[in-house]
């Protein structure tokens, strides 16, 4: 028998069906560590942060909690936000300052079409569609730079600045890896989302930073499309993407309109990626907190899934994630499948349905 790999792993739940996503996620990586007769083993330890912790302490996260997860193989992230608690407040305390501050600077948002749901684009039934989004994660929109200011001055004075920051390092290294992984794809082929006609300092610096990169890639095919065009590229002409890079804010929008069109936001997986490794890398779903859903068991927990399979990569366990993707493809295939996608399975069902999926 193989010496038993562990890996140590941090859950953050979090708020809403983030609980019952983790908690199903959790359940189907262990029940895959078991069939792997020993290779390896997931050490897990569950931090009780978010919304809830807030309410008891007036922080998001323990104080030390970034000290406590640097040590950790990854991090498995359910969502964050709730009602009480400002959607700002909530997501700086806790998601963003853990992207941020362990420079989690990739984040990679496959869009995958599966078999059994039904796409709002009718030429997901006859074309072979599979993209993946690149966001850069780090700088650009989301820098959480600005201020307020003359509220003072009453009703209807007050002012506000929120700075978007691009830099050659930050736009560099994104486009880089956008390209090594369109090197690794059927299609090798990168296209860059840009508003440089408009914002004519970041975006330009963006799109500069862009050509100079892709000459290194002589045998990668590129475009540049502006965010609006692009968006109307998503319903339109799917079939044209392989790789797409983009700023946090244009990625944030696209990969959502990217799972709706795969059939459900409940689908879609992410990996946030701090590719030297110099801090734990973090895996969750693409969407949020789901109040409207939370604690019905109606949450679709493929999303999680495959984000425990995009896990499962950067650990180095390549094959095995590719046994979760064929585990969530037998299940959809076989009609097991949550409300927001047609079906009228509960979380568990599907959980459930993965699990047996892994043993055959
Ligand atoms: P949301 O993603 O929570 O929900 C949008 C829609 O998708 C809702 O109709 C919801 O029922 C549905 N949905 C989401 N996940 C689902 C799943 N697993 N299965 C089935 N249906 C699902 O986005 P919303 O409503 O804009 O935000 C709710 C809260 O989540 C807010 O507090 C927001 O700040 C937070 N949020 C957190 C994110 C994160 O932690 N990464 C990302 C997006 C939002
Ligand atoms: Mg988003």
């Amino acid at each position: 028998m193989n010496a038993t790999r562990r890996f140590r792993i941090a859950a953050i739940p979090a708020d809403g069906v983030g609980q019952e996503v983790v908690a199903a996620g959790r359940q189907v990586l262990d029940a895959l560590a078991a069939g792997s007769g020993g290779a390896f083993a997931f050490d897990w330890r569950e931090f009780e942060w978010g919304c809830g912790y807030y309410g008891r302490t007036g922080r998001m996260m323990a104080s030390d909690g970034l000290e406590i997860l640097k040590d950790f193989d990854a991090i498995y992230f359910g969502a964050v936000g709730w009602p009480g608690v400002p959607d700002h407040v909530s997501l700086w305390g806790l998601r963003l300052a853990i992207c941020q501050n362990f420079d989690q600077w990739a984040n990679v948002r496959p869009v995958r079409f599966l078999p059994g749901v039904r796409s709002p684009l009718r030429k997901a039934d006859d074309t072979e569609l599979d993209w993946v989004v690149v966001r850069e994660n780090s700088e650009g929109e989301y820098t959480g730079m600005g201020g307020r200011n003359f509220a003072g001055r009453g009703p209807g004075g007050e002012i506000a600045v929120q700075s978007a920051l691009f830099t050659e390092v930050g736009c560099e290294r994104i486009m880089r890896f956008a390209f090594d992984l369109a090197r690794t794809r059927r299609r090798r082929k990168v296209s860059s989302v840009t508003k440089s006609n408009a914002q004519q300092y970041g975006m330009v610096l963006w799109d500069e930073v862009f050509t100079r990169v892709a000459r290194d890639y002589p045998d990668v095919e590129t475009e540049s499309v502006l965010v609006d065009a692009m968006s109307a590229k998503f319903v339109l002409r799917p079939e044209d993407l392989s790789v797409v890079v983009a700023s946090n804010l244009h990625a944030d929008i696209l990969s959502d309109l990217g799972s709706a069109l795969a059939g459900s936001l409940g689908l879609a997986a992410s990996a946030n990626l701090n590719p030297e490794r110099r801090f734990p890398s973090m895996f969750e779903p693409v969407h949020g907190s789901a109040p409207d859903i939370a604690g019905q068991g109606l949450a679709n927990p493929v999303g999680a899934v495959g984000s425990a399979a995009l896990m499962l990569d950067h650990l180095g366990l390549p094959e095995q994630a590719a046994l979760l993707h064929a585990a969530i493809e037998a299940t959809t295939a076989a009609g097991i499948l949550t409300r927001d996608i047609g079906g009228t399975a509960s979380t568990e069902d599907v959980t459930k349905a993965l699990i047996a999926a892994l043993r055959t």
